[in-house]
């Protein structure tokens, strides 16, 4: 069978609403031997790459929200099916949302290519609206920051999977940090994604760190930073925020995909740059944001950390990760800001919005659909 391109003009009120111009193209029944071994040329790979999405609808109010991170496009994604099942009105996608930092990843468009092809991942795409920003494997690079020689390549590819960012950032904007206020009146929902990655100055590594040491304690892979200049994000990002903050919400999630509370660790983490950390902390701090959560990815793990911050009050953030590429930890980790021990097996998280008690329900929930740890929070 000759391979059949089927071009369908998808420019209903509803999808594709955020990407005038743009054709659904998806190859069916290709078993032409040529074809499939035909390399790929840009264009193609292109097409490929768009998928029919939801574009958000900003005036609507929001009551359950989704969340994940860390989806690993080479390995069955069974948890979309009941992420499904959940029926998020919006998902999060916190960063890792493809593995594309090893040599054999590149070109890192493949990767997105092949993240394509999870079809209930697809279909959720075309049923409800996401917003993302990336972490390190999707930026190109183990644990990159500033100084990755792919970040560009990454960027352009970010910006043309996750298309709707063409739209809502500055043209001449660095980074894929954007904001969103979603809502009516009185029930307004700020979601803020930083991008943690494209500023980011060096890790400071530990020199006594032996990746082949065999050891019970957890390895000290990054040390705190003692450097004055060590940032996660550049001076822009930090305006950008401070206006972000400013700007009347009834509920804020400022999504990091590295953790910014949890501070026991030795891996990535805001705690790696003691004087950023504190500066956010600052920051909410005289932008009087108590109603803030913070949402974060990365680590392989799932957890609800809480911090006391003076002078503020309590602020929980919650780490939901993997979707599909669990830790190989067989223990869960605790942390002094942890309210129970973290959860090591796939997982995503929710976040359900009561307005009349101005509370929220966050929970861990497994493939099985069952809630794995739960944390109310007022707001
Ligand atoms: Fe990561």
């Amino acid at each position: 069978m000759k391979k059949q391109i089927l071009i369908t003009a998808l420019m209903t009120s509803t999808l594709l609403a955020g990407c005038a111009g743009t054709s659904l193209l998806s190859n069916q029944g290709n078993s032409d031997a040529k074809a499939k071994h035909r390399p790929m040329t840009d264009n193609s790979k292109e097409a490929q790459l768009n998928i029919p999405y939801r574009s958000l609808d900003t005036s609507r109010e929001l009551t359950l929200i989704g969340m994940g991170s860390c989806s690993d496009q080479n390995q069955p994604e069974p948890i979309w099916k009941t992420i499904k099942q959940a029926n998020p009105q919006l998902f999060i996608m916190m960063g890792d949302n493809v593995y594309a930092s090893k040599k054999e990843d590149k070109p890192i468009i493949d990767q997105y290519i092949r993240m394509n092809q999870i079809a209930d991942y697809k279909e959720l795409r075309e049923a409800i609206p996401f917003l993302a920003t990336w972490d390190d494997h999707d930026y190109g690079q183990n644990d990159g920051g500033f100084d990755n020689p792919e970040k560009e390549e990454a960027r352009k590819v970010f910006l043309n999977y996750w298309s709707y960012l063409k739209f809502t950032m500055p043209k001449d904007q660095q980074g894929v940090y954007h904001s969103r206020m979603i809502g009516t009146k009185n029930r307004k929902v700020q979601i803020i994604m930083l991008d943690t990655r494209w500023d980011r100055t060096a890790l400071t590594k530990n020199p006594a760190y032996n990746a082949e040491t065999n050891t019970e304690q957890p390895p000290k892979i990054f040390l705190p930073s003692e450097d004055p200049k060590a940032r996660v994000l550049s001076e822009e990002q930090w305006k950008w925020l401070d206006q972000e903050l400013a700007k009347p919400a009834n509920l804020r999630l400022i999504v990091s995909s590295i953790q910014l509370i949890p501070n026991d660790h030795y891996f990535e983490k805001w705690g790696n740059f003691p004087k950023e950390r504190e500066r956010f902390f600052n920051l909410l701090k005289k932008r009087k944001a108590k109603n803030t959560v913070i949402l974060s990815g990365d680590r392989h793990l799932a957890a609800i950390a809480k911090e006391d911050v003076k002078g503020l009050g309590p602020i929980y953030e919650v780490t939901a990760s993997s979707l599909n590429k669990p830790s190989r930890n067989l223990a869960p980790e605790i942390d002094k800001s942890y309210t129970t021990p973290s959860f090591l097996k796939p997982n995503f998280g929710t976040l359900l919005i009561d307005w009349s008690k101005r509370t929220l329900s966050a929970k861990i929930v497994d493939e099985e659909n069952k809630t794995q740890l739960e944390q109310d929070i007022r707001f």
